[in-house]
């Protein structure tokens, strides 16, 4: 796999996320980490498009949880914005448990906040900005299969 890629623009962040979620299948759980605006959102939406999970993906900021269903393809992906959390003991009250048990796929914001609830198998995406306005360089680390 390769591991790192530099993206020039949201397009291309959302292209190389929809590769991963190809390579990676549905039901994994996917640890998105990076500052404010580094693209975290724009990441998911193109782990759907890769899924074949047509939604229209927002931030769940408010929410702290959004799912995404389709109909056709009958998967969904629950999409959790960590970043209000004060630590994992507010894990419980977003339902955490259920989610991670019900085999979606689960795209996580700030999975910072989660601690050592965050399973050891997540797909963990680093993503950092680069020299540009619009380049960001995105590292990939998953467990060994
Ligand atoms: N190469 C790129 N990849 C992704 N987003 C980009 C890129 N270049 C510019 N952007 C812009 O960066 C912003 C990324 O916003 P996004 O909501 O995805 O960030 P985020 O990491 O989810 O932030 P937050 O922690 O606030 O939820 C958007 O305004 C987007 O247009
Ligand atoms: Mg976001």
């Amino acid at each position: 796999m390769e591991p790192e890629r530099t993206s020039h623009s949201v397009r291309e962040t959302q292209a190389f996320a929809a590769e991963l979620a190809r390579r990676f299948g549905p039901g994994r759980v996917w640890a998105l980490e990076g500052d404010l605006g580094a693209g975290k959102t724009a990441f998911v939406a193109g782990l759907c498009a890769g899924l074949g999970v047509r939604a229209a993906v927002s931030s769940p900021t408010f929410a702290i949880a959004n799912e995404y269903r389709d109909a056709a393809s009958r998967r969904r992906v629950v999409h959790l914005d960590l970043y209000r959390l004060s630590g994992p003991e507010e894990l419980d009250s977003v339902g955490w448990d259920d989610y991670l048990d019900s085999g979606d796929t689960l795209a996580v914001e700030w999975p910072e906040r989660a601690g050592d609830r965050l399973p050891p198998d997540a797909v963990r995406v680093r993503i950092g900005r680069g020299p540009g306005e619009d380049d960001r360089r995105l590292l990939v680390s998953a467990p060994p299969a």
